[in-house]
Formats: C-alpha cells, structure tokens, sequence
C-alpha cells in the first residue's frame, strides 16, 4: 500500500513538474513569481480574456472601442490615441539598456515608429515608471504613478493624452493589453544553462539566486534625462551630424505627429519648403528654436489642447539632434 501511494505521489509529482517546465514562451512574470519574486500590484489584470484584450488593443491605437453595453465608447482623448506617443512593439534589441541609437536601428529594421514614450511591450514587467527627471520636474503629480502601473496609465490618460480618465472596465481592458505584451522568457535571451537552472531550482537559495540573475537581462524601468537644450553656435549647428540618420528620424519621429490629418496643425513634410522653416528656427533663442522645442515640448493651450512631449536624453542622443539638424540644413536649402 505504502509503495502504491510512493509510486503515485512519484508520477503526479513529475507530472506536475513535466508541465510545469518552463520553455522560452512561458510568461516572465509567472516564472518570477514561481521563484519567490512579490507579486506585482497589477498581477490581478493579467487574462486570457481575449475580448477584454481587443478592447484595450482598440482603446490604445483609436481611444475607443465598443463598450460592455454594446455601443461606441466616448473617445477617450480629442487630440490623441496612446499610439501617438507609445509604440506597442518590443522597441530596443537589448532589453538591459535604452539606448536610442541601437533602438533607430531597430525601428528600421522592423519598420515601426520612433517615439518620444517608451513603448507598451514589457509595461507591466517594469517596477517603476515616470522616472528619474519626471519625478524631479512634477513631484507630487507623479509621485503616485512612480510605484503603481496603474497610477501611471490614468496620470498619463489625463495629462498626456489630454483626455478623460478612463472608466473601470476600460483601465481593466487596457490592463489586459498590457498583460498582453509582457515579457516571455525568449525576450531575454536566456542561456540554455539559465533555462535549465529555472526548471531545476529546488531550494529557496537556488530560487533566489536565478531571480537575481534573470532580472539582470532587462531594464526593470525606463531611464528619463531631460535635455537643457544649449544654444548651439551657428557655425557648429549639425556640423557632426548625419542628414541620412536624420532623415530617418524626421520621418519616424516628427511625422509622426506632423504629417497631414495627425495630430497638430503644424503641418510638417519632406518638401523643401517646410525644412526651409525649421531651418529658420534652428537658432532662434527663443522658445521656438527647434532645439528648444524638441528638448523642452511644448503646452497644452486652453482651447487648444495638443502639445509636444519633449524627447529626453533616452528616446533622442545629442548625436541624433545634430543629424536631425543636419537633415533640416541639407534639404531646406
Ligand atoms: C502626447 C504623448 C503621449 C500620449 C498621447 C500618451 N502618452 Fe503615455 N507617456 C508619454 C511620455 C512622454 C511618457 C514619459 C515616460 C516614458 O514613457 O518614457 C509617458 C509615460 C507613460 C507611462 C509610464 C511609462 C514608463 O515606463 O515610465 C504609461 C503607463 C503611459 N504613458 C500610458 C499611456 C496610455 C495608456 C496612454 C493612452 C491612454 C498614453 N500613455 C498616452 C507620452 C504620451
Ligand atoms: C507626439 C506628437 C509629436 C511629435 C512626435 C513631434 N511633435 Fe512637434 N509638435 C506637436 C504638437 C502637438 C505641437 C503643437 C503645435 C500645434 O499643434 O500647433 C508641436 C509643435 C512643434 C513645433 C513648434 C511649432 C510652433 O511654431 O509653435 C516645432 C518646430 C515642432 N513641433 C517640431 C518637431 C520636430 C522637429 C519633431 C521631431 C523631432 C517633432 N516636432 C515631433 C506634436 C509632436
């Protein structure tokens, strides 16, 4: 009898080990908490619900989507969809730095957009968000946002999309989006070796210590340095810059936003002309020097409420401004 129940209780337990084993598409999040990690706060929107999924997936890209109620929800913002300012892509080929160089590259490579938010992917497996100088600059504004994920898509909802706050169902369907979009092991590009010490970790010591090694192939939160925007002397103005790299950041960062029928006024292109004015504001001291307003952004108007992020160190170099600039010169001639 007693061997019966050793046998069973073998069987079921390698069973429940043989399903249990982690692959490269397992769920970062669930094989952290497995190894002892705390459950993060956001942990209870994570489904499967793939309707919940679709409506947060429309929510970020149009600001709306149909409602639980069966009709069109509210827009959520007039002047923006999350969309315009967050890509829902992995954006950096190394996750254990931002480095916008390497993410320009990358953004060519898989052909998405180059923006001044950090992207939607991997969201939910950051620990911080509104870092660094956001915390410094606003404060109390975002204070609360700094710990809780959630926090950080109402403040951002409000603030940045110039919008409503979003309603429960909508921050639950968002939420799950974001669930959506996390980090699965092949993300991090773990060793065999790594793989095989996480499916084989018995002890709380053995736990631990592939944790901390797991949380070492990605950034836990974004970096954010706001930029004084030095006025550069004339002569200097993109000497060292690359018009071809700033070409392609023109157009995959500021017709982003620029180009006809999206989001502002100031309507921007390729044509000569255009370049020919952000080449006549390249070294004005005021506010309106392109230097100036790139680094700084701009507000929201009463009345008039889209405005320009600015683009910290982090989502633009110095390097890319001079290319940037270098690109202005070369075409607005
Ligand atoms: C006009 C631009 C803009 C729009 C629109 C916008 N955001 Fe943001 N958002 C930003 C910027 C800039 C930050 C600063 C931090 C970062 O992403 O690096 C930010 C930060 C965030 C963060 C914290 C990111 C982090 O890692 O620190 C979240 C979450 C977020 N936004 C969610 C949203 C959601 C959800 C929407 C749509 C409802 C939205 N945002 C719309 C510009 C925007
Ligand atoms: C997330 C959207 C967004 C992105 C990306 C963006 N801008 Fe803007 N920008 C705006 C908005 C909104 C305004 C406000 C002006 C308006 O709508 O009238 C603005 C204003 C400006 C102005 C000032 C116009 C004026 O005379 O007041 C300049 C110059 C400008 N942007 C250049 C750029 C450049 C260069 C880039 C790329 C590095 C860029 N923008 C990227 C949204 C954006």
């Amino acid at each position: 009898m007693k061997l019966i129940i050793i046998t069973l209780s073998f069987i079921l337990s390698s069973f429940y080990l043989l399903n249990n084993k982690v692959t490269t598409e397992t769920s970062l999040t669930e094989v952290l908490i497995k190894l002892g990690d705390k459950t993060p706060l956001h942990y209870k929107y994570k489904t499967n619900d793939t309707v919940l999924i679709r409506q947060g997936f429309e929510i970020v890209t149009k600001g709306r989507t149909i409602a639980p109620n069966g009709k069109l929800s509210k827009r959520q913002s007039k002047y923006f969809v999350c969309t315009d300012c967050h890509n829902i892509f992995r954006e950096d080929p190394d996750l254990t730095q931002s480095n916008p160089d390497t993410r320009l590259d990358y953004a060519v490579k898989h052909d998405i957009p180059f923006l001044p938010g950090t992207t939607f992917y991997g969201m939910v497996n950051r620990e911080h968000w509104y870092n660094d100088d956001y915390v410094k600059k606003y404060g109390a504004l975002v204070v609360p946002a700094h710990d809780t994920l959630v926090n950080a898509v109402h403040l951002c909802s409000v603030e940045c999309s110039q919008g409503r706050a979003l309603e429960a169902w909508e921050l639950k369907a968002v939420m799950a989006y974001f669930y959506n979009l996390e980090y699965k092991l092949k993300d991090l590009e773990l060793t065999s070796r790594e793989l095989q010490q996480i499916n084989t970790a018995q002890t709380s010591k053995e736990k631990k210590e592939i944790l901390t090694q797991l949380k070492k192939h990605y950034l836990n939160y974004s970096p954010a340095t706001f930029v004084d925007p030095i006025p550069v002397d004339k002569r200097e103005m993109g000497k060292n810059g690359d018009a071809a790299k700033g070409e392609i950041i023109y157009k995959r960062s500021c017709l982003q936003c620029h180009a006809e029928g999206r989001v502002t006024n100031f309507i921007l292109s390729d044509n000569t002309l255009d370049l020919k004015f952000l080449k006549s504001h390249l070294d004005k001291d005021s506010h309106k020097s392109v230097y100036t307003i790139v680094r700084k952004g701009t507000y929201a108007l009463p009345g008039y409420r889209p405005y320009m992020p600015n683009y910290t160190l982090q989502r633009l170099s110095r390097k890319q401004m001079e290319d940037l600039v270098a690109f202005i010169q070369k075409e607005g001639n």
